[in-house]
């Protein structure tokens, strides 16, 4: 996938070490557990966990680059994809030099044209951190919706977290005036 900055392609093995160098910054990880890397080690367990859901046809992993540098800025998923029901959940997080730019609201538009048109899924979720205010400003911008709060939902870090629980239904998309077939190319 391509927006008018970003080359947006599925990630490799070999993306790691510049994945986990972007994601090297304590507030990268602060309220995001999957992409907590304390070392490499972590970064190919978590990238072969990975590839079986992705083998299974339960997610897809993607890589966002900067298209004229190449840089690495940071990762988009959609993952628990349920073709039955056609929902999936997505995730994002982007190295902490590149919050602030539009980057993750330029990626994820991608992401949800491809979710909602290839795929023809009818429902994204998203489940976050309350206190993660830059991935709640990101997800009502691009259009999702708040649902409600799963109080003392999971244990991270020793201690019981709320889950933030957001979807985005395809009709609202469509009809949205940054749907489908505006990804900025
Ligand atoms: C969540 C996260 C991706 C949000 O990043 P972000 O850069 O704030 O998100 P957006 O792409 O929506 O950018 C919006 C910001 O860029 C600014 N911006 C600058 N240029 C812009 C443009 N061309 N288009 C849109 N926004 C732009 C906006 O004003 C806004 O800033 P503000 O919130 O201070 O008003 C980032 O904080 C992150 O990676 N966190 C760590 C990982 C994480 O927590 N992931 C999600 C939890 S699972």
């Amino acid at each position: 996938m391509q927006t008018s900055r970003l080359l947006i392609r599925p990630l490799l093995e070999s993306d790691l070490a510049a994945v986990f160098a972007c994601y090297d910054h304590p507030e990268v990880g602060r309220y995001c557990a999957p992409v907590r890397w304390p070392d490499m080690d972590h970064a190919h367990r978590w990238f072969n966990r990975r590839a079986g859901d992705i083998a299974a046809g339960f997610a897809e992993q993607f890589i966002i680059l900067n298209k004229a540098s190449n840089a690495v800025i940071g990762t988009c998923v959609l993952f628990r994809i349920d073709t039955t029901n056609r929902n999936a959940e997505i995730g994002y997080a982007l190295g902490r030099d590149y919050w602030g730019a539009g980057y993750v609201n330029e990626a994820v538009t991608a992401l949800i044209d491809h979710a909602f048109g290839e795929l023809n899924l009818h429902r994204l979720n998203a489940v976050i951190d309350p206190r993660n205010i830059p991935s709640a400003k990101a997800l009502l911008r691009l259009g999702f919706r708040h649902e409600g709060t799963q109080r003392q939902s999971y244990v991270d870090a020793g201690e019981f977290v709320d889950s933030g629980l957001y979807a985005l239904l395809s009709p609202e998309w469509k009809n949205s005036p940054v749907g489908v077939g505006h990804t900025p190319s």
